[in-house]
């Protein structure tokens, strides 16, 4: 066994045991009620890159939640990998429908993990994968075999569009230059699958206000004869879709970078059970834009979703009442070469358009995000693929996920440096829901292979 991974063995209730002191910690990014608790955990952070060797860790203040920079340097002349992962988590509710605390996590063993998962918000996304590297970090250290310069960038708002980073990015490019940036932060097929994400969607996000009447009104008195904001809303949102399950907002699928049918062949090669699918989340059966699988539907074409809708009375019992507004939140998750700031214009002009003379309406942008593609002929993919192949006796498969990680893309912007997705999660893992969990098997499996990670990309850029 090589030094790192008894390293590794050795140290393995250590490792699981500081994972579960960090998932303790409720930093969640989008609710100010928890500020404190997110600064708790970026200083956890700094403490274990401290711990683990790293030369510098600090926390480095922005308009938000602090960013944790840490970094060791070994040589000029090697190469250098940036790993960014973020240690904020999305609200834990609905609490009620969680089996055990979100932030009290537990082991327990599951069918898909016979090993045990680690039960608790952040477990998955990112709080276990994110702390792989530091424990990976802390065994290429003490087994004297990093062969790379490594900086690590792990920040507190990337559940709220990592509204801050950009502007850190621009601030420290000198401090930041980089060869490549390595996220775990996606999930792979499963794990006796092992894949590589190649792709992100990006999204734009809006809200939409529709107004009525100038306030509530008899529901009796007036019904039938006046707008209904949340009818003419629920129109509206039903109108955005048409039969085929292809958005109707004109232009909308104008830059769509159509996959090449042997790519479209290549995916289809993947396991994909559809019946495991449909019963993992409890549906009778799926939908989607006609003409695509469902793994296309979920990764490789653009959609458009009510993420949250609201107005009127929603309180015990009936009340008999015309709200007076009525409101929804929409996502549009985008593909190559769709941009959020051009499908948010596009948006705003048809939900305008389409409303009846007798409502107003109003659309506000949220954060948004651009798509991603990591090309797969380069040294950091080829360095990744073979590290996986060494830890799962199988080479994995690139395979385009459907989630957004919006700082990818500015990675490559303003460091100029391409993005390796190597996450170890599983889409089952029930991350921004009740009960997320992260398996024990995965998160060893992670920081086994990340160390072949960095020796692969020191040999291949010699
Ligand atoms: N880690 C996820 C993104 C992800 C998960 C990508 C699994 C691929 C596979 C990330 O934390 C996330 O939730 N991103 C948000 C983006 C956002 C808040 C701007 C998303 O995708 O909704
Ligand atoms: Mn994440
Ligand atoms: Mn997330």
């Amino acid at each position: 066994m090589s030094k790192v991974n008894e390293f590794i063995s050795s140290n393995k209730d250590r490792f699981l045991e500081e994972l579960l002191e960090l998932l303790r910690i409720p930093s969640v990014s989008a609710d100010s009620k928890y500020k404190a608790d997110v600064r708790t955990a970026a200083e956890y952070i700094q403490k274990k890159l401290v711990e683990a060797g790293a030369d510098k860790a600090e926390i480095c203040e922005t308009a938000g939640h602090p960013i944790v920079y840490g970094e060791k340097l070994v040589d000029e002349n090697a190469p250098t990998i940036l790993v960014y992962g973020h240690y904020d988590v999305q609200p834990p509710d609905p609490l009620d429908l969680w089996d055990s605390p979100p932030f009290e996590p537990v082991i327990k063993k599951t069918e898909l993990h016979p090993e045990g998962a680690i039960f608790a918000r952040g477990s998955a996304d990112d709080k276990g994968q994110m702390y792989m590297h530091i424990k990976a970090f802390e065994a290429m250290m003490d087994a004297g075999v990093l062969k790379c310069n490594t900086k690590f960038i792990i920040e507190g708002e990337e559940e709220v569009g990592s509204k801050h980073l950009e502007t850190f990015l621009l601030e420290n490019k000198e401090m930041l230059k980089t060869d490549v940036v390595l996220i775990s932060d996606t999930d792979m097929i499963s794990n006796d699958t092992p894949s590589i994400t190649v792709g992100l969607r990006g999204l734009s996000y809006v809200e939409v206000e529709v107004t009525g009447p100038n306030r509530d009104l008899h529901s009796g008195l007036y019904g039938g004869a006046v707008p209904n904001p949340i009818n003419v809303l629920a129109e509206m949102i039903a109108s955005l879709k048409d039969d085929k399950k292809y958005i109707t907002i004109p232009g909308f699928y104008n830059d769509v970078l159509e996959v090449t049918a042997e790519d479209r062949a290549a995916m289809a090669m993947a396991p994909f059970d559809q019946e495991d699918y449909k019963k993992s989340i409890g549906l009778n059966d799926v939908e989607g834009e006609e003409g695509f699988s469902t793994k296309e539907r979920a990764s490789i074409r653009p959609t458009l979703d009510v993420n949250g809708i609201w107005g009127g009375y929603t309180g015990e019992g009936a009340k008999t009442v015309i709200a007076s507004k009525a409101y929804a939140k929409i996502s549009m998750r985008l593909v190559p070469n769709q941009k959020p700031d051009k499908i948010t214009e596009l948006f705003k002009a048809h939900f305008e358009s389409i409303a009846p003379p007798s409502v107003k309406v109003k659309v506000t942008p949220h954060h948004g995000g651009q798509p991603y593609l990591t090309p797969t002929d380069s040294i950091a993919y080829q360095a990744a693929a073979k590290a996986m192949e060494t830890t799962f006796g199988k080479e994995p498969i690139p395979n385009r996920g459907g989630g957004s990680i919006p700082i990818v893309a500015l990675f490559e912007e303003i460091l100029k440096s391409k993005t390796v997705l190597m996450g170890f999660g599983l889409d089952t893992d029930a991350i921004h829901s009740p009960n997320e969990h992260y398996g024990v098997f995965n998160f060893f499996k992670g920081i086994e292979t990340i160390p072949e990670f960095f020796k692969n990309f020191a040999e291949m850029n010699k």
